[in-house]
């Protein structure tokens, strides 16, 4: 078998969007993209720039590498291809809850399917990247684009992929430190009480509701969440200020970024106005932090060439 050489770009991801708990999830117009050349022999280049280039490993280590390689396992090509050429840029900023990892991921098996000629299907490659991630809320939209509402069925993973009717662009906020999502996980109770699940459950539903039908009059309170942000809050200073300023600014609601420490204000209008307030909330906490404007991402991991 030929496999040739191919170029792939990933968008990063947002998870939770508030109420939806490792469950909603939407790709932003930020990007990562990869160049792979599969090779027969057992040795390994990989280049990198741009996002955490200094902090990612370029040996074997690498998890776009790794993801490749379960693809190759998969499609029963393992010993056939052994070695890959690999050049990424990296634009999804890394270990802030934009997905980065999830990319990563996407970035290695689409590429490496796409150059064995496809053998697997879309629904494989979702399961094989949720298997590798360990959860699709982020996978989803990064291999779909879009906006997802993901579960899992007795370990495979079911999405509804839609385009929101509302408009709306999403205001990064990004403060300068890193937050593992194991930490960030860490602090979460293992058991809820039954009205913050019933509150999660309505807001969740009234959002999903609200951006499929355009109606902006019901998504004013639908990011409100009681599942996981109270307890992140500590990890990510200012986080309700940041909230409350975003939406003083004229923002429709915001929430933690995944598992944080980006926050995501959805705005129809004054990005720039809501971007300065956001950050200089943070700047109050004493974090450092920089906003960036993306708009929602349609098409997922797409080839490039
Ligand atoms: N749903 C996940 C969380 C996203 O909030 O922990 C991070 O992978």
């Amino acid at each position: 078998m030929e496999a040739k050489t191919v170029k792939v770009r990933v968008p990063g991801t947002s998870a939770n969007l508030g109420a939806g708990f490792d469950t909603l999830g939407i790709a932003c117009s930020c990007y990562n993209e990869l160049e792979l050349s599969l090779h027969r022999d057992e040795y390994l280049d990989i280049e990198l720039q741009g996002e955490g280039a200094k902090d990612i490993p370029t040996d074997n280590r690498n998890i776009v590498w790794r993801s490749i390689t379960r693809v190759l396992k998969k499609a029963g090509v393992e010993q056939e291809f052994r070695g890959a050429k690999l050049h990424m840029t990296n634009g999804i900023p890394l270990s802030r809850g934009l997905g980065s990892s999830a990319a990563a991921i996407v970035g290695g098996i689409k590429a490496a399917n796409e150059a064995l000629g496809a053998p697997l299907s879309t629904q494989e490659l979702l399961e094989l990247a949720t298997e590798i991630e360990g959860h699709p809320d982020n996978i989803a939209p990064a291999l779909l684009g879009g906006m997802t509402i993901s579960t899992v069925k007795n370990g495979h993973p079911e999405t509804f992929r839609f385009i929101p009717k509302l408009h709306f662009k999403m205001v990064v906020a990004i403060p300068d430190f890193y937050l593992p999502t194991k930490a960030a996980r860490e602090v979460l109770p293992d058991k809820v009480d039954r009205r913050d699940a019933i509150s999660n459950i309505g807001n969740a539903a009234m959002l999903v509701a609200a951006l499929l039908k355009g109606s902006k009059k019901f998504i004013y309170n639908a990011f409100d969440d009681r599942l996981h942000q109270p307890y992140r809050e500590r990890l990510i200073p200012g986080m309700s200020d940041v909230f409350k300023e975003a939406r003083t600014a004229g923002a429709m609601g915001a929430f933690l970024s995944g598992a944080g420490p980006c926050i995501i204000a959805f705005t129809d209008n004054s990005e720039e106005k809501v971007g300065t307030s956001m950050i200089s909330a943070f700047a109050d906490h004493g974090v450092k932090a920089e906003y960036r404007i993306f708009s929602l991402d349609r098409d997922g991991a797409v080839v490039i060439e």
